[in-house]
């Protein structure tokens, strides 16, 4: 196997899973990206990191794009020597908005650019599987690999996912504190009552259709009984903005495991808390790419 010489960089857009009904299945890729550019030398790894997660994350072996990379070379076939890495994220970290499955769908496709024929060596649907592995469930790195609304599911140990096309405008409001998503998966309760999970699955059919060609039926279709209500004592002040914009007919969720709250809307961005961040963004059509 050989590799390629000179840079390479992919960019890999953040994501939102759940979009309120469609716990562990739904997520839609937004136009907010962290940018890798990898190439290999001759040994050693160096890593620079810009922007979010700056100053937090580990410049060594425990850089998630490198374990990322290093698993997509494992099955490609062999690993390089060396490996130099330059990141520009944007994507906040801890907030819901997919920064782990941008890190470890960037690095395998860095990875996979990386070698010759690499495309050929391990195809979308395998590196997908390979990210779902790594990631621990699929919703986040469907949409982060692919683009614009997945649905993502397991069958058995295998990753499926299919993707469909939406043009809905989103505002995120992301908060100053982050909430680990494993205490927030912590919060949940090992059973939800049955009209709760079939509230939640009438929603669930109603936001594809919503999103796909019914918008006005947003904010019935995001909707939901069985995560974000257990959560929101870890995230206080996200439920409450929450609940405000929805009581307002704003269409509003909380974003993957949060803290991060969402809008299908625009000219909302003032009802940012003091101290938040708010950006407008649209639907990500591409999904992570080699530039
Ligand atoms: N579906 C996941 C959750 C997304 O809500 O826990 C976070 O990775």
């Amino acid at each position: 196997m050989t590799f390629v010489s000179g840079q390479v960089t992919v960019r890999t857009p953040a994501s939102s899973a759940n979009l309120g009904p469609g716990f562990d299945a739904l997520g839609l890729a937004l136009s907010m990206y962290d940018d890798v550019t990898a190439e290999v030398i001759p040994e050693g790894l160096e890593i620079q990191v810009e922007g979010e997660g700056s100053g937090g994350v580990p410049l060594d072996d425990g850089h998630l794009v490198v374990r990322a990379m290093r698993a997509a070379f494992d099955l490609l076939g062999e690993r390089p020597a060396g490996l130099r890495l330059s990141c520009v994220n944007a994507i906040p970290h801890g907030r819901g908005l997919g920064s782990s499955a941008a890190a470890i769908v960037g690095g395998i496709l860095l990875a996979r650019a990386l070698v010759d024929a690499g495309d050929t060596r391990l195809d979308g649907l395998a590196a997908y599987q390979l990210a779902a592995d790594l990631e621990g469930h699929p919703d986040n790195v469907a949409a982060a690999m692919f683009g614009g609304l997945t649905i993502a599911w397991n069958e058995g140990a295998a990753a499926e996912v299919q993707r469909l096309h939406t043009e809905v405008d989103v505002t995120v409001f992301v908060p100053p504190g982050a909430v680990s998503t494993e205490k927030a998966r912590g919060l949940l309760p090992e059973s939800v009552p049955h009209r709760d999970a079939a509230l939640n699955a009438g929603r669930a059919a109603l936001l594809i259709a919503a999103l796909t060609s019914a918008p006005e039926r947003l904010i019935s279709a995001t909707e939901d009984r069985i995560h974000q209500s257990y959560r929101s004592t870890a995230m206080p002040d996200s439920y409450k903005l929450l609940q405000q914009l929805r009581v307002e007919g704003v269409p509003t969720i909380i974003s993957g495991a949060g803290p991060t709250v969402l809008s299908f809307a625009r000219g909302v961005a003032d009802r940012a808390p003091a101290g938040w961040s708010a950006h407008e963004l649209s639907v990500d059509q591409i999904g992570a790419h080699v530039c």
